[in-house]
């Protein structure tokens, strides 16, 4: 066993059930280590990732590990790490420093433990790694041959970093793959979103009043969800373009202002600061349910409702009471961190099948066109996207068409 922490060592006979129950679901992660453990792309390489700690980010690891790689592993929430899980990967020989539970400082601790690893490559989930790498972990940066991004969140960082010129590697955006954002994003955070919210308040959906703070493929799919369940909907959008397309997939569309006084739950998905705050609060209904989906916990402000709040206790393990001075009472979810991952086990290992099997081509990328990638922030290459698709495909027992030679050339034709 090499170097870790984690919460109980003793858990991971339940961490390794759990893993192997998540295998059983990521056929094409899986898929990969038969190729991985013949062409050994990642012998000698060492990896460092702040990825959730979750079984599904377990099964991606030993499938890095299968290839050759040394992996060093950070969570990238403080509440989010499954502890059995970082047990039973200590146990198989990963380098895991990750506890849920962590405080601010133990969570950069456990960062900078895998950033002084010196790795070849990091994989990240925020942008914390990446950020930290260019300011703190400077003197590691020139061994980096590259990098990836899982999340929305991260790539506007990296995007900011490559816009000031300070971005020193070239980084994969796993998050804007087809095969990532249009089922992590859209379903995967749908159902777990709704999954965390039922599972800390086991509260009825149907007819409720769910209000979505964001529009994007996130947004789009805990609406969907959510409606699905029979909540009547309201989305909360900046965005005219993606505020016209929720009206007309037949959600009621306001501001803040006015959903704070109708809503039951509150759902924030914008990956904003202070999405709601002081004057929101000040007019919700007694009993409003708040969550937040997005990946920072800064879109619900926090601050402004201690300020505002009399009385505050914790009434179960993920839900926090907040007494206002008229009496009523406004319930926070997961501390206004990542609900699904905190409350529930983040996504199904269905949709992390797609993602990871992004997350490990692209590495496999990145190695074999070392020295050629400027530091930029690039797309997954398109045949990689595809793969992951026909992969998947095949798994699920799906055929699809093919074109004929005829309808192959009738799209080639510009003349009449
Ligand atoms: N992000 C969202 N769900 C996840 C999961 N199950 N594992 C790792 N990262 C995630």
């Amino acid at each position: 066993m090499g170097e870790w922490k984690v919460k109980d060592p003793s858990l991971a006979p339940k961490g390794k059930t759990r893993i192997k129950w998540a295998e059983m679901h990521m056929p094409v992660v899986v898929s990969l280590r038969e190729r991985f453990r013949e062409t050994e792309p990642f012998k000698g390489v060492r990896i460092s990732a702040v990825l959730h700690v979750t079984k599904e980010t377990a099964v991606l690891v030993k499938t890095l590990m299968s290839g050759g790689a040394e992996v060093w592993l950070a969570g990238s929430n403080p509440l989010s790490t499954q502890d059995d899980v970082a047990a039973a990967l200590a146990e198989e020989g990963v380098h895991v420093f990750a506890w849920r539970g962590e405080s601010s400082e133990e969570y950069w601790w456990c960062i900078d433990r895998i950033i002084e690893a010196s790795p070849h490559i990091v994989i990240d989930d925020g942008g914390d790694l990446h950020s930290r790498i260019h300011t703190q972990g400077k003197r590691y940066i020139s061994q980096v041959i590259g990098g990836t991004e899982e999340t929305t969140t991260g790539v506007i960082r990296l995007r900011a970093m490559e816009r000031d010129g300070v971005l020193r590697y070239p980084v994969i955006a796993v998050n804007n793959a087809y095969t990532k954002y249009l089922f992590d994003n859209r379903y995967g955070t749908g159902q777990s979103t709704i999954d965390g919210i039922l599972r800390a308040t086991n509260i009825l959906l149907a007819g409720k009043y769910v209000v979505v703070a964001g529009y994007g493929w996130v947004g789009r799919g805990i609406a969907m969800r959510a409606k699905g369940m029979g909540a009547n909907v309201i989305v909360v959008e900046s965005n005219p373009i993606r505020a016209l397309e929720a009206a007309m997939d037949g959600y009621i569309v306001t501001n803040m202002m006015k959903a704070s006084e109708i809503g039951d739950i509150f759902i924030t998905a914008t990956g904003n600061t202070s999405v709601i705050r002081k004057e929101h609060f000040e007019r919700m209904k007694n009993g409003a349910i708040l969550a937040n989906s997005g990946h920072f916990n800064v879109e619900i402000d926090i601050e402004d409702l201690k300020e505002i709040s009399v009385a505050h206790r914790k009434i179960s393990e993920n839900v926090e009471e907040f007494q206002l001075r008229d009496g009523r009472k406004l319930y926070l979810l997961a501390e206004g961190r990542l609900v699904n991952l905190v409350a529930a086990e983040g996504h199904p290992s269905e949709v992390m099948d797609m993602s990871f099997a992004n997350q490990a081509l692209s590495i496999e990328y990145l190695l074999s066109n070392r020295g050629k990638l400027e530091p930029r922030v690039f797309d997954v290459p398109k045949n990689i996207d595809e793969e992951v698709a026909r992969l998947k495909l095949k798994a699920l027992g799906i055929e699809i068409e093919k074109l004929t030679d005829e309808q192959i050339r009738y799209l080639s034709q510009w003349e009449l």
